[in-house]
């Protein structure tokens, strides 16, 4: 990455991609509707095929609705027995993620909002495949993103096929509208910090693979 910033440039979203980390604790201090507002803003300015726009945002603050969601998630996961006891897995990183990930759905409503992306009506690019979220992914990594500068924390989860009854009756999403991902949102109560990933060269293929 060049130090030096052209003119019109700003380097500041590399230290947010950065430290966006997963958070799975939150405090319960509400979010303001202005702030949600912005982050909406944000993920409704990425872009989608043919600039469709297909998609839509259901925000989750009322306490029984996120409760009856997190009861739905907590079922889901126990009957698929994906909780696993972290004090069974020898590696600490592992562990911690996965003292997260039970934290996190034990009790989902501790976030105190849900988010629910929903792919609406997508035709372009067609609505199969691999390619069928592409049209709403980067909606959701602009919001994801626009969480950490507003200095709340969201860890994208993807568990909704597992609990799309319960969505769509207790959200009343409509039969063209389908989630994407369930996303709770609050001020962290875990640290933002620099993310684990590989070098960068790991990934990088200059004129072929
Ligand atoms: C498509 C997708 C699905 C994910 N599903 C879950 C999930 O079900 N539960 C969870 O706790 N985290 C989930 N995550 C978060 C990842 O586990 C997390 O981002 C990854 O371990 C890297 O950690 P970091 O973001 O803190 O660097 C998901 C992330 C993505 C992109």
């Amino acid at each position: 990455m060049p130090d030096t910033v052209p003119a019109g440039a700003t380097h500041a979203i590399y230290e947010l991609m950065n430290t966006q980390r997963a958070i799975r604790r939150f405090k319960p201090d509400a979010v303001p509707e202005a702030v949600i507002e912005r982050l909406i803003f944000a993920a409704t300015r990425a872009a989608s095929g043919s600039n469709l726009q297909p998609w839509a945002f259901v925000i989750v603050t009322d306490e029984r609705k996120r409760k009856t969601i997190a009861e739905a998630l907590k079922s889901l996961f126990e009957a698929r027995g994906a909780l696993v006891d972290p004090s069974t897995i020898e590696d600490p990183v592992r562990r911690r993620m996965m003292q997260g990930v039970v934290g996190l759905f034990s009790n989902f409503a501790q976030a105190p909002v849900t988010i629910i992306p929903c792919l609406v009506n997508a035709t372009s690019p067609a609505p199969d495949g691999l390619v069928a979220g592409s049209s709403i992914y980067p909606s959701v990594q602009n919001l994801l993103l626009a969480a950490r500068a507003e200095g709340l924390g969201t860890v994208m989860t993807t568990p909704q096929t597992g609990i799309m009854d319960t969505l769509r009756s207790e959200l009343d999403i409509p039969a063209e509208a389908t989630p994407v991902a369930v996303i709770p949102l609050g001020y962290p109560a875990a640290p933002f910090g620099p993310v684990n990933r590989h070098p960068v060269a790991t990934f990088m293929h200059w004129n072929g693979w």
